[in-house]
């Protein structure tokens, strides 16, 4: 059964209306809403040039659509739409979310929306009241969530994270004990709490789905809704495809968990188009959001992705998820070996992840005791030795990894770490930043204690 939602909208959601220009129903004349004249669109075809499952992807195929033949496919591409999207994107959509994450309550829904960045921002606006609401967030979390907050003056509360992910235990007593808590009973009870669960960024890891289940029970308990942000979904690169890990949607009986797809990494970022699954009052407060902000997300963009579906079939599409799985598989057994190699074992651990673009050094704070004239707390000389290497890496040795503190809402924890990515980097330099990082690493730790 779902649930009534309608009392975690925000003031700015409750005051939302749906637009008076609403579509014409099919079969209407209309001579209202300002539509241009299809006969002034110039585009007339469109021929793309795309990898072909045939060929494992190694060769492209033309896949080609023309205004004689497509008509409607054209010209809605070039027209104003409504949220739905396109007709038969829209159904691939529906049938993907089907397949791959088994919303198990009735009334599920989902809008097509600019990429996973712009529906937070939609999500964050039809939610959260500035500076009155709470938010909970995992202790290392996206540094853009994190800077989408910081307008909306969010007051923002971590959940502790081991190596397995957040630990639901924590979420669980924080909940429990929110108005017995000296730095929590002043705040108003949290209204959700944004996850990663698969591929997290930064840290890579992928949350069990004991866990998953368990995070479901105890927010069901304490009524909060979950936003599962999920991009590397799909580059689950250790995994059988047939055995996914389940999406916190599988979990949901009530409608509380509001989850976002992007193309972005399965695809194209440049595509900007991502899916928000979640209840229908969400859905459709969502969609009156749309039509007065991003209008649609770009109907270019959606018949790209119609073009290449229908070229590639199911099958094809699950051979490019192969595909993808693959390069990702080989870009981080090389950064893993590099690792092995090169960094310094004494001052460093670093996971192994099964899932998406990131590895996480770890920094042995123990390995690195505050010198005794220095006046630093703990936290504050945690950040010095980050704040340290990543000088000494980026200026002696020309290699970036991100800042662990980027990612830290709480910036009194006492850790420090880097998010090295796979993705991007040429292979051997993945090497040769590997080698720099473990000299940047070891030239800081000499510097410091060699005397
Ligand atoms: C967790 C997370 N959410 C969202 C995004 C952004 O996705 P999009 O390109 O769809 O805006 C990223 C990209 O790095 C991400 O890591």
């Amino acid at each position: 059964m779902t649930k009534d939602f309608s009392t975690f909208f925000s003031n700015e959601a409750n005051l939302r209306k749906a637009s008076v220009m609403a579509h014409p129903a099919p079969g209407t004349i209309s001579l209202s809403t300002g539509l241009p004249n299809p006969e002034c669109f110039p585009l007339k075809g469109i021929t793309l040039n795309v990898e072909s499952p045939e060929s494992s992807f190694q060769k492209s195929n033309e896949i080609k659509r023309n205004i004689i033949d497509n008509p409607d496919e054209i010209i809605s591409s070039c027209q104003y739409m409504d949220s739905n999207g396109l007709k038969y994107f829209n159904e691939w959509v529906k049938n993907y979310i089907i397949d791959n994450f088994k919303p198990c309550y009735q009334n599920w829904d989902f809008i097509i929306q600019s990429g996973a960045t712009q529906s937070l921002d939609a999500l964050f606006r039809m939610l959260i009241n500035p500076i009155e609401d709470t938010i909970l967030c995992e202790s290392l979390t996206y540094s853009c969530f994190l800077e989408t907050c910081i307008p909306f003056k969010i007051n923002l509360f971590s959940i502790k994270m081991d190596e397995n992910g957040i630990l639901p235990d924590d979420l669980n007593q924080l909940l429990t004990n929110w108005y017995n808590n000296e730095n929590t009973k002043k705040f108003k009870f949290p209204k959700l709490l944004y996850t990663m669960p698969t591929g997290h960024n930064p840290t890579g890891i992928t949350l069990s789905s004991e866990r998953r289940e368990k995070l479901l029970e105890i927010c069901n308990t304490h009524n909060i809704l979950i936003i599962e942000d999920d991009p590397y979904y799909h580059l689950q690169i250790d995994d059988d495809n047939s055995k996914h890990i389940p999406s916190l949607l599988k979990f949901d009986t009530e409608g509380r968990v509001i989850r976002i797809d992007s193309f972005s990494k399965m695809l194209m970022p440049g595509l900007r188009v991502s899916i928000v699954t979640c209840n229908k009052l969400f859905r459709d407060k969502l969609a009156n959001h749309n039509e007065l902000s991003i209008h649609s997300a770009s109907a270019s963009s959606q018949l790209i992705l119609q073009m290449i579906f229908k070229d590639w079939g199911h099958d094809g599409y699950l051979k490019w998820l192969d595909h993808l799985q693959s390069i990702y598989r080989r870009r981080r057994n090389i950064m893993l070996e590099a690792f092995d190699k090169y960094l310094p074992h004494k001052l460093v651990t670093y996971n192994r992840p099964i899932h998406g673009m990131f590895i996480w050094i770890n920094i042995k704070l123990n390995e690195f005791p505050k010198l005794p004239n220095s006046n630093y707390s703990d936290s504050e000389w945690a950040t010095f030795i980050e704040d340290q290497i990543h000088k000494i890496a980026s200026e002696k040795y020309k290699v970036i990894l991100s800042k662990g503190h980027w990612f830290m809402h709480d910036k009194s924890l006492i850790q420090a770490g880097f998010r090295a990515t796979y993705s991007y980097s040429e292979e051997d330099n993945m090497i040769k930043g590997a080698e720099s990082f473990g000299n940047a690493i070891n030239d800081v730790y000499s510097s410091l204690y060699s005397n």
